[in-house]
């Protein structure tokens, strides 16, 4: 080995910025595949491998219900498997993976807010797009989705949940704690919901999952708050780390933002391939189910596994110039990357791959949009912000000044 993975490792987890491409790049060129002490448990750096820990279900399988994000949501869809996951997983994709309300009132909603975000926007002077526009909008959206957005103390609560999750790797009890009274919160506004939603169902997710059998009988009151509290946690944070990353990337290269605003056909392409530079997700963590091998390696029953997706998304194995941001690498099968043909690792794989991927797509497709129309170009006048965070991770902030499309500039915005 060239360099001491573990110990790199051990900054990696910390969250600091760092050039996490070239440690990826070292990790998957020394070893598919080595042991992390504090993490307790191996770290899988290769495409391939990466893909077989997320399928191969017979050896490997989602951590235990109790450990991991389930101590503050209960069990959702993550620790399900076999006819109950399927089965379950269809109830929720009948909300996020329908073409009728992706494209009718889930689009009209979200472009409703994202100009009314917009409108807020300081006449000059910088913005930070990411607390005024990438964080509201899918908080906005998913909530809404779930018919949940009018909870009180909804945005901090939203931040003390998922400030809890994938991203609290070391599980520190006062970050739980703190989740926990949120949680509490969140759960005693929506148990008077369910009840009104199961008698008055609506189109919203939450109505969904009120009416939704499973072996001939409804889901319960507690199995439908932890499903909120998880897709609340799952389709916010991703949404918004995905969009400030691939935002962060093209204000940096003013020469791509004009091509994408010449040519509009190409923003699936740039989400996707947003998605493999950048992904918001870089890891997921397993358990071993059965002794097996990988990447040359025995691994033991009991033992945890992190999968580094961010790094099998640079394996140059499998992408050409892994290295190099190529706007065009999915032009014309972009629509693949959010199905379960994907290439990229970014919305996992296998039997959890992300149910939210279109409805993320949707709403990052409206962002861009809004944003391509109204600026010319936006320059980081505060220092071009660091990416933090791991396994959650992506820039700390996005303060802007725009350069204003004429149409707007002089319409006061
Ligand atoms: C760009 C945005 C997103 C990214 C990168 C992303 C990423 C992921 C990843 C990596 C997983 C797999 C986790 C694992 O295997 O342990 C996942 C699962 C999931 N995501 Fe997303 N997600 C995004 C947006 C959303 C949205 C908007 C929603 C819904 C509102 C959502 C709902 C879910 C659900 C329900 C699962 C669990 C699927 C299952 O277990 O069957 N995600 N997501």
């Amino acid at each position: 080995m060239t360099i001491n993975l573990a110990a790199t490792f051990e900054r990696v987890m910390t969250g600091q910025p760092m050039d996490l491409a070239a440690f990826y790049r070292e990790a998957r060129e020394a070893t598919p595949i080595f042991r992390s002490e504090s993490f307790n448990g191996w770290v899988v750096t290769r495409y391939h491998d990466v893909k077989r820990v997320l399928t191969d279900e017979q050896y490997f399988g989602p951590l235990t219900y109790g450990a991991g994000s389930s101590i503050i949501h209960g069990r959702s869809i993550l620790q399900m498997e076999g006819d109950e996951h399927r089965r379950k997983g269809a109830i929720l994709a009948r909300t996020l993976r329908n073409s009728r309300l992706l494209d009718g009132v889930q689009r009209k909603y979200t472009r409703t807010l994202a100009n009314s975000l917009f409108d807020k926007f300081p006449i000059e002077g910088p913005v930070d797009l990411k607390s005024m526009f990438t964080t509201p909008l899918p908080l906005g959206v998913t909530s809404w989705v779930m018919d949940i957005h009018e909870a009180p103390n909804f945005r901090s609560n939203y931040d003390a949940i998922v400030a809890a999750g994938a991203s609290n790797l070391r599980g520190d009890p006062a970050v739980v704690e703190r989740a926990i009274v949120a949680k509490t919160e969140l759960f005693a506004f929506i148990t008077p919901l369910i009840k009104q939603r199961r008698s008055d169902p609506k189109d919203d997710l939450l109505s969904t999952l009120c009416s939704a059998e499973y072996e001939g009988e409804r889901l319960s009151d507690d199995e439908i708050r932890s499903f909120c509290s998880f897709l609340l946690a799952a389709g916010v944070e991703t949404t918004d780390r995905s969009l400030s990353s691939l935002l962060k990337y093209l204000f940096l290269q003013p020469d791509l933002w004009q091509r994408l605003r010449a040519d509009r056909s190409l923003i699936p392409s740039a989400i996707a391939e947003g998605l493999r530079w950048a992904p918001p997700v870089h890891a997921v963590s397993r358990g071993v189910r059965a002794d097996t091998e990988i990447g040359g390696q025995s691994v033991r029953e009991g033992e945890r596994i992190v999968t580094l997706m961010a790094s099998g998304n640079r394996d140059p194995d499998v992408f050409a110039n892994p290295d190099v941001f190529d706007i065009e690498r999915f032009k014309d099968v972009a629509d693949r990357e959010f199905s379960v043909k994907a290439t990229i690792l970014s919305f996992g794989y296998g039997r959890h791959l992300c149910t939210g991927s279109l409805l993320a797509k949707m709403e990052m497709v409206e962002c861009l949009e809004i944003l391509l129309d109204e600026f010319v170009s936006a320059e980081f006048t505060q220092g071009i912000p660091d990416d933090v965070g791991f396994v959650l991770r992506s820039p700390e902030h996005l303060i802007v000044t725009p350069r204003k499309a004429l149409a707007r500039a002089s319409s006061g915005h």
